[in-house]
């Protein structure tokens, strides 16, 4: 039996079938380097979603490996019970690096588990036990998470377990308005959202948006919740999302791209929130040696590459360069995006959302050698995400390839 099918068969008999792959025939990954990604057969692609905005340094980067192998020599896990200096480090570099106030950090492994924190927390600091999140938000899957997540897709379990209150999402006019009416009527502890909505379709809010939704918040004395799993650590040109609109949060929760790959989350808040959490809480993976020491030297590699400026200046570069491709193709109704986080709505001739085009589109990418992603409650955006060292002339290339496939589809 072929490798591939082996592969499939042992899938499809041991994990859970929630498990979904992109593609028909996924390719079966086995190496990674800088921009790329070789497949078994050693084909080799361009990565322009980076496993879903992680791999922001790059595949197997050399620099961030280094790092957590020399940690993983001395010490590799002890809990947060134990002092330990790796959790210390990073805790301290992120302060430097987050807005205003922001300082204090609880580390967890995945971005589900930093927003169950968040929004825990937020009850604490409150003495209120009801949210409000936006329609097209997602923000992970434990309870909690899944019901504050507007995305009908990911609601798995639609069950509330806590009193949460769905607000129209940030392209609605009314969406703010709306949401004062909540905030008058019920005690709400927080507002969580993601500060571009990434799986929602890459759904840039109009600028005034989160400035109008941290005073609303500030003057009920509703806690504001950034999600910034997929925005922070410069993928939108800024260390968070929110400093482009100069906005403080209460907390930010963050994962993803923090590790470069390693498995690291946290929520991040200021010292007077903080206060609120003083019985024991402990993570047993929260602050791993070895995934600290891997987002320390992620955060210098950031640094030192500059790639906030880097997925500035690239992102613009890609977002016109698609927005005169979509002077040329009518299913293309909008290119939006901030940075390298951009994305590429099509609609079918009845105006309608193109879900199977863009799965189309995504095959002979892939087919092509280059993988990208796809987002949007119609599930109709291409979606790029790729990791913010790519090359100006490897963007050249994918445009090409894109190009073709619109050509050969529409
Ligand atoms: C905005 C946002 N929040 C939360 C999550 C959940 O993170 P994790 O899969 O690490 O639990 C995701 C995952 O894609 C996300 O995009």
């Amino acid at each position: 039996m072929e490798y591939f099918e082996k592969l499939i068969d042992k899938k499809k008999e041991f994990l859970v079938p929630c498990v979904y792959h992109f593609f028909q025939r996924p390719p079966v990954l086995v190496r990674g380097e800088g921009a790329y990604l070789f497949d078994s057969d050693g084909k080799k692609y361009l990565d322009c979603f980076s496993g879903v905005t992680v791999v922001s340094a790059g595949h197997s980067n050399p620099e961030i490996i280094e790092a957590a192998i020399t940690q993983l020599r001395k010490l590799q896990h002890t809990t947060t019970i134990y002092l330990t200096e790796p959790m210390l480090e990073l805790a301290e570099t992120i302060s430097s690096l987050t807005p205003g106030n922001l300082k204090r950090s609880f580390f967890c492994a995945s971005g589900s588990e930093a927003n169950e924190g968040a929004l825990m927390l937020s009850s604490l600091a409150t003495g209120r036990h009801e949210i409000a999140y936006l329609k097209e938000g997602l923000h992970g899957r434990t309870k909690w998470a899944i019901n504050v997540t507007g995305l009908e897709m990911w609601r798995t379990d639609p069950n509330p377990m806590v009193t949460a209150h769905a607000i129209p999402g940030t392209r609605h006019p009314e969406s703010l308005e709306i949401l004062e009416e909540l905030l008058k009527k019920r005690s709400i502890a927080a507002v969580i959202a993601e500060p571009i909505q990434g799986n929602g379709g890459i759904i840039v809010p109009p600028n005034n948006y989160w400035p109008r939704l941290r005073k609303l918040c500030s003057q009920y004395g509703t806690l504001l919740i950034a999600d910034e799993i997929q925005t922070a650590w410069n993928r939108t040109g800024r260390w968070f999302a929110t400093q482009h609109w100069d906005v403080t949060p209460d907390i930010i929760t963050v994962a993803k791209a923090l590790g470069n790959g390693f498995p690291i989350a946290a929520y991040i808040t200021s010292d007077e929130i903080a206060a609120h959490y003083t019985r024991p809480g402990a993570a047993t993976f929260g602050g791993n040696l070895v995934s600290c020491a891997a987002a320390l030297a992620t955060l210098i590699f950031h640094k030192r590459h500059n790639l906030g400026d880097r997925s500035e200046r690239l992102g613009n570069y890609l977002q016109g360069r698609l927005q005169e491709i979509q002077a040329r193709c009518p299913t293309i109704t909008e290119v939006r995006g901030l940075g390298l986080m951009i994305g590429v709505e099509l609609k079918d001739s009845t105006k309608g959302p193109a879900p199977a085009l863009v799965d189309q589109i995504l095959e002979s990418l892939k087919d092509s050698g280059f993988l990208i992603g796809k987002s949007g409650v119609g599930r109709n955006v291409i979606t790029f995400l790729p990791p913010l060292i790519i090359e100006k002339t490897e963007i050249d290339a994918l445009l090409v390839a894109l190009e073709k496939a619109l050509e050969i589809r529409t």
